[in-house]
């Protein structure tokens, strides 16, 4: 099979995407259709995993109960992190809003299996942590899917995983790697909502490179 070329069009568009592509905490309440759902989470498993182990396991969570114990352990969780701050920290830290749980049409936990048949242990030998590492990489290409078809991701941890985990009834043997809000947001935006909100700043690309 031929390989598609990728145009300087394409490539432009391509980094608009990555751009563009934000945690969103806002979201209009109206629901994504069920295939375009269906549709990002197949893409998502397009993603490179250690030994071709596709260790991602997407759990949808529609069951009403469900996804308010998992707001309340929300609200726990944030309130000890708030109360473990001072000052003007503290303050900064309480005008945030860091999850979009009562608005997201959609909630979809993301598990681990970090110990799969599939793979046959190809790669885990030396860094077991590499079949997290794979799930993080489908999460991304959830998010990116997401947003070329105008729908927002916001990844939410201020959860406990264990207590989560248990919400969901879930294989015991499954590490919770995140936890997503999913909708259309309400205002898309080049910036992260933290330097909108004036909490940190995306630092110049060079600052994160070295040399030997
Ligand atoms: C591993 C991970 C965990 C995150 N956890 C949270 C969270 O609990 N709450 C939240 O509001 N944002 C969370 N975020 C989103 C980040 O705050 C966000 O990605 C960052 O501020 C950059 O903004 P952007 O994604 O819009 O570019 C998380 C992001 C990652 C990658």
């Amino acid at each position: 099979m031929t390989p598609p070329g990728f145009s300087p069009a394409f490539d432009a568009e391509f980094h608009d995407l990555l751009r563009w592509r934000r945690d969103v905490r806002h979201f209009r309440r109206d629901r994504v259709p069920g295939p375009v759902l269906d549709g990002l989470l197949a893409t998502a498993c397009l993603a490179p995993s250690v030994g071709l182990s596709e260790p991602w396991r997407f759990v949808r969570v529609d069951d009403p109960a469900r996804r308010r114990a998992v707001r309340d352990d929300f609200a726990h969780c944030n309130a000890r992190a708030l109360a473990a701050r001072d000052g003007s920290d503290a303050s900064d830290y309480a005008r945030l809003k860091l999850a979009g749980l009562d608005d997201a049409p959609h909630h979809v936990a993301v598990f681990s299996d970090n110990d799969p048949a599939q793979g046959r242990g190809l790669g885990r030998g030396t860094m077991p942590q590499t079949t997290t590492w794979s799930t993080v990489m489908a999460i991304h290409t959830f998010w990116l899917a997401a947003t070329v078809a105008g729908v927002g991701v916001g990844w939410v941890s201020i959860i406990d995983p264990a207590r989560v985990s248990a919400m969901l009834d879930v294989d015991p043997g499954w590490e919770l790697v995140a936890y997503l809000c999913v909708g259309y947001p309400q205002d898309p935006s080049d910036t992260p909502e933290l330097q909108r909100r004036g909490w940190e700043r995306r630092a110049p690309e060079r600052q994160h490179w070295i040399e030997r």
